[in-house]
């Protein structure tokens, strides 16, 4: 996969030299390059901002530059790459959309700073690339740059070779619409709390039972719009007498 981020602060992405994301990098199933933003202005101040019309606090991020960078990145007749713009007013990220990116060959992230990008950019770049505007929650962060680590790190885990346990990425929260059971290791006991006796037990079907409660009864608690979610063939008369 092709990734393309432009920012005013490139410094923001040192930790994807590390860990995993490091290694994708380094085996080439990650070709991630970062460039600066202010690279395609042209004044002296290198100004990427302005006041907003009709009034306001805060600046909004000028449209030359992007108007330039998205060019330069996704030159008009090539094939284009998708482009993700991170902001508080974007749908919700999801394990769901973290697949569906995870199957593009080429994303291009813009990350806005201030009240964010001026939305003509969006709307002209929308004319020849599918253009997604894409919140991490609901809150407000200073600006793209950590959207676009979160993003990167839950499409990076689903690409091809990069998790060495494949099995993982099926009983993982989310994976079925619940949240992950809780989960132990040695030593059996530990300051007096032992592991569940089930985990123990060698017993297979126990112990996937075991789990399929635990994560109902978490999922119950912590995350109620989840289970209004599920879709009700997915749950077996077991689980409803959870
Ligand atoms: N930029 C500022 N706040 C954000 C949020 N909650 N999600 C994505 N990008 C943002």
């Amino acid at each position: 996969m092709h990734v393309d981020v432009v920012s005013i602060f490139p410094e923001y992405f040192a930790p994807l030299d590390l860990s995993l994301i490091g290694r994708a990098r380094a085996s080439g199933t990650l070709r991630l390059a970062v460039h600066d933003l202010r690279a395609w202005t042209h004044d002296v101040h290198r100004t990427v901002d302005d006041t907003p019309y009709g009034g306001g606090p805060g600046m909004v991020m000028r449209p030359e530059p992007w108007g330039e960078a998205l060019d330069a990145l996704a030159p008009p007749g090539g094939t284009p790459p998708r482009l993700l713009v991170p902001t508080p007013a974007g749908v919700p990220f999801s394990q769901a959309l973290a697949h569906e990116l995870a199957s593009e060959s080429h994303l291009l992230f813009a990350c806005g700073r201030y009240e964010g990008i001026d939305q003509r950019v969006l709307d002209h770049a929308a004319s020849r690339m599918p253009v997604t505007e894409v919140s991490l929650g609901d809150y407000v962060l200073f600006g793209g740059e950590v959207a676009v680590l979160v993003i990167l790190e839950a499409v990076t885990r689903l690409l091809p070779g990069v998790l060495g346990n494949v099995g993982s990425l099926d009983d993982e929260s989310h994976a079925h619409g619940l949240l992950e059971a809780p989960m132990y290791t040695k030593p059996a006991a530990w300051r007096d709390r032992e592991v569940p006796a089930v985990l123990r037990s060698g017993d297979h079907g126990k112990i996937a039972r075991w789990r399929r409660n635990e994560a109902l009864v978490r999922t119950v608690a912590r995350r109620p719009d989840m289970i209004a979610a599920l879709a009700p063939e997915s749950l077996d008369p077991r689980d409803r007498a959870v």
